[in-house]
């Protein structure tokens, strides 16, 4: 790695004016790669996520300093007339201005698009809601699963007979905070070519939905042919009008099903997830002991193995029941079968090799001592971000003050106003 390369994002000023997760992890990452990211913040407790599910009494949350590192904080009213002034003095030396306020917030508060697009023609400014502009539903206040059941994830995640099912897997929140950098991003490239800013929006529903492509991909399919034969559904359950939900099948052409190991009984997580790969069918038969699977004609083709797929997947089971996940897994790789534990959160915190990928990190926080998080997922050849703590709430408000001109009196008086 060269080290003497600055950091990717170094000189881009970012105003953080975001709450939650959506805003907070878009802005996060863009810490990560050097920009400098000042988080405003109500006087009143700062972001909500300051004090939800706390762990230790009167310090930050993990959910607040897991999504805030390498940022500095400014507490201000903004509502005030002199809060406003403050915001506005920071908006003209910007380059990116992010929010993920209730619908119409901004506004309400003086800071609609025009008006920040006047103050300074350069800036970007990224905004997450729940809904887009067209939609019937663009007034709701959103968080998490409330844009996974309008984005699709809901009706086709879980199993067939069960209720709609969420994904831990943040799919409305960092997952839209991610979109909207790469709209950012995008947006940063194109002012080098017209030296002018735009307003970048990303709604929830949007990119939950863009997450989940491939199930619209099966609604259309479905409404072709009226199966999709790679559903646990086909060929013994009629299909609707449409996409049902596919319990733990594989998304693409590869049949897969988490499968049990040895030791189920007592822990829940001890299983791997095994696809059967169609051009690997000969090595993967051979794996599991079953090499006369190979050619007969009742299992060698997709569509052969299709109707009776579940008596091959419990013919593996038995194959797996005297092996740990790891070992299958370590005998399944050799003979090139897709396939991984299903780790649970414990394994995954306390796995040295996403300890040394520094996708998981240990960062040492003020006040709390050392916590882990999730470092950066992507990895630069010639860059690699250090993860510090999350700021105090308006640990830098002083310091913010003077460097935009306020002299300590001036200081003093906003404290006096409750401004600051
Ligand atoms: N000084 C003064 N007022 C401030 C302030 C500051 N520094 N920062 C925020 N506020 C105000 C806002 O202007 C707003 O005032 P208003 O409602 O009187 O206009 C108020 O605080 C509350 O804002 P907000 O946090 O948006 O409302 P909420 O807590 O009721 O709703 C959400 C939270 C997340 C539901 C809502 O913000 C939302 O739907 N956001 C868009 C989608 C989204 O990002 N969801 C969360 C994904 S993690």
């Amino acid at each position: 790695m060269n080290t003497e390369v600055p950091q990717p994002l170094s000189g881009v000023k970012v105003i953080d004016f975001t709450g939650v997760q959506a805003g907070p992890a878009c802005t996060q990452m863009m810490a990560w790669f050097g920009a400098d990211v000042l988080k405003v913040e109500r006087l009143d407790g700062g972001d909500v996520t300051r004090h939800q599910l706390r762990d230790i009494p009167d310090h930050d949350a993990l959910y607040f300093t897991m999504l805030n590192s390498n940022k500095r904080s400014l507490a201000i009213n903004t509502k005030t007339p002199e809060g406003l002034a403050v915001m506005e003095k920071l908006i003209r030396e910007a380059d990116v201005l992010v929010e993920n306020f209730a619908p119409g917030a901004l506004d309400r508060m003086g800071l609609s698009w025009d008006h920040i697009h006047e103050l300074n023609p350069r800036l970007i400014f990224g905004s997450v809601k729940g809904f887009n502009e067209q939609s019937p539903w663009k007034d709701l206040k959103v968080y998490e699963n409330v844009a996974q059941a309008a984005g699709g994830a809901l009706s086709t995640t879980g199993f067939w007979d069960g209720p709609p099912t969420v994904s831990s897997a943040a799919l409305g929140d960092s997952n839209t905070g991610m979109h909207l950098l790469i709209g950012i991003l995008t947006a940063l490239l194109a002012r080098e070519k017209t030296g002018v800013g735009q307003k970048v929006s990303v709604s929830m529903q949007d990119a939950v939905l863009n997450l989940c492509r491939v199930k619209l991909r099966d609604q259309e399919r479905l409404e072709a042919v009226g199966y999709l034969e790679e559903y646990p559904q086909y060929p013994n359950t009629p299909f609707g009008d449409a996409v049902p939900r596919g319990g733990n099948a594989g998304g693409g052409g590869q049949p897969g099903w988490v499968l049990k190991c040895k030791g189920w009984q007592d822990d829940p997580n001890s299983y791997i997830y095994f696809t059967i790969q169609e051009q690997n069918w000969a090595k993967t038969c051979e794996a599991v002991g079953k090499p006369e699977w190979v050619d007969d004609p009742a299992y060698s083709t997709a569509e052969a193995r299709q109707p009776h797929i579940f008596d091959i997947f419990a013919d593996i089971e038995k194959w797996l029941a005297d092996k740990t996940k790891y070992e299958a897994v370590d005998i399944l790789r050799t003979y090139d079968v897709p396939c991984a534990p299903v780790l649970s959160m414990k394994e995954i915190a306390y796995d040295p090799a996403l300890r040394a990928s520094g996708t998981v990190v240990e960062v040492e926080q003020e006040g709390r001592g050392k916590y882990l998080t999730v470092g950066s997922p992507v990895k630069f050849s010639d860059f690699s971000p250090t993860i510090t703590g999350a700021p105090l709430l308006g640990e830098h408000t002083i310091d913010v003050l003077s460097d935009l001109g306020y002299t300590t009196d001036q200081i003093a008086e906003l404290k006096t106003a409750h401004v600051i």
